[in-house]
């Protein structure tokens, strides 16, 4: 069992569901249901969460050691991996601090940084120690979001085209997930980005506030065109419509699964084997215990996650300039107060 510390108890590593989840969404939920990976120390700086988090999962994990701070945990502990549950302004220093203490892996909440200048920063401090650095685009891991993935890779509707999706709200801190849902479909080398969004309000000192989007184009090195709707779809957020050749494939974590046939014809899914729901953080964990036993790297990792990091910030650039943005992004110090 490969040992894991996670850095932050707030909501996305330990309370969007409890002990009796019976898919959690969460972190110590999903390492918990692995048989791969053991939640061996966590680090809080709050006192309060601290009790909060024992009060709903002390029972479940009676063995975990607990630490007042990330860096008393990375001191005092040998991890295998380090999942970074804090938020975006303060991913950049904690993940510094993790990469320093060395462990196997990275296991970083989205979105990775606040400019692209960080996640440059953390990339290739990362990449000089060998860790890798998976970003936690959480809903990529639906079992049934991969097999539709490895079955669109195969040919399942013949060239991919075009993919349009569903989700607006902040653009790195929410809309990333379906950047990242294009991305599944539509490959990982994205050449261009056109955007459209709102900024309002304030941001601390040193910060842009966070736009949301109004709407992206995206255009792939491969020749697909991915569209991001920021707004909801006729089927509700966070879907994606895939259009190949051969048909259209409609996925998403919420929204039920449709094939077509190039005539529009619906297609019966049962020859596709969908697999039975999961905890999609099991099923991350047991893709980095995988890539620790000497597999494949996990998905959303290195080169996968800045793909879709650079569509964000090329997103912002674009609405700031009202043109197309080339990527890599040629402007990497634009420092965006991504909190959410
Ligand atoms: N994948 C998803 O669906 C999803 C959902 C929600 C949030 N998130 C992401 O998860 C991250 C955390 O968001 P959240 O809503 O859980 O935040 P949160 O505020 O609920 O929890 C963050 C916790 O980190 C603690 N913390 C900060 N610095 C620390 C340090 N150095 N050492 C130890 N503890 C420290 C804080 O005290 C706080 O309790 C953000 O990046 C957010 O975007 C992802």
């Amino acid at each position: 069992m490969y040992k894991v510390g996670v850095i932050g108890l707030g909501a996305i590593a330990a309370m969007y569901a409890t002990p009796a989840s019976e898919h959690p969404y969460c972190h110590v939920g999903g390492i918990r249901q692995s048989g791969k990976v053991e939640l061996a120390a966590a680090a809080e700086l709050s006192e309060a969460a601290r009790e909060k988090f024992a009060g709903v999962w002390g029972e479940a994990f009676p063995a975990l050691r607990y630490y007042d701070g990330s860096a008393a945990m990375l001191e005092k502990e040998a991890l295998d991996i380090v999942a970074v549950c804090v938020r975006g302004p303060y991913h950049y220093r904690v993940v510094m601090e993790a990469i320093e203490a060395g462990p196997r892996a990275i296991f970083l909440e989205k979105p990775p940084s606040c400019s692209l200048e960080e996640m440059d920063g953390m990339v290739e401090a990362a990449a000089r120690k060998g860790i890798p650095v998976v970003v936690s685009y959480s809903r990529h891991w639906n079992p049934h979001i991969l097999r539709l993935q490895q079955l669109v890779r195969e040919g399942l509707l013949g060239e991919v085209k075009t993919v349009v999706a569903y989700c607006g709200h902040y653009v790195l801190s929410f809309a990333s997930h379906t950047t990242d849902l294009i991305c599944q479909f539509a490959g990982y080398e994205p050449e261009e980005v056109y955007a459209r969004g709102t900024a309002k309000g304030d941001a601390p000192t040193g910060y842009e506030p966070e736009p949301t989007l109004d709407h992206m184009t995206i255009r792939f090195a491969n020749g697909v065109t991915g569209v991001q709707v920021g707004g909801n779809g006729e089927h509700g957020s966070m879907y994606a419509e895939v259009f190949g050749e051969k048909g259209m494939l409609r996925v998403g974590m919420y929204t039920p699964t449709v094939l077509f046939d190039a005539q529009g014809q619906k297609l019966d899914l049962e020859p596709l084997q969908l697999p039975a729901p999961a905890s999609v953080f099991t099923v991350a964990y047991d893709q980095i215990a995988d890539y620790l036993d000497g597999g494949p790297l996990p998905h959303c990792t290195d080169a996968h996650f800045v793909a879709v990091n650079e569509i964000g910030f090329g997103a912002i650039e674009s609405m700031h300039t009202g043109r197309a943005i080339p990527l890599p992004v040629p402007h990497r110090t634009r420092k965006v107060f991504a909190n959410e």
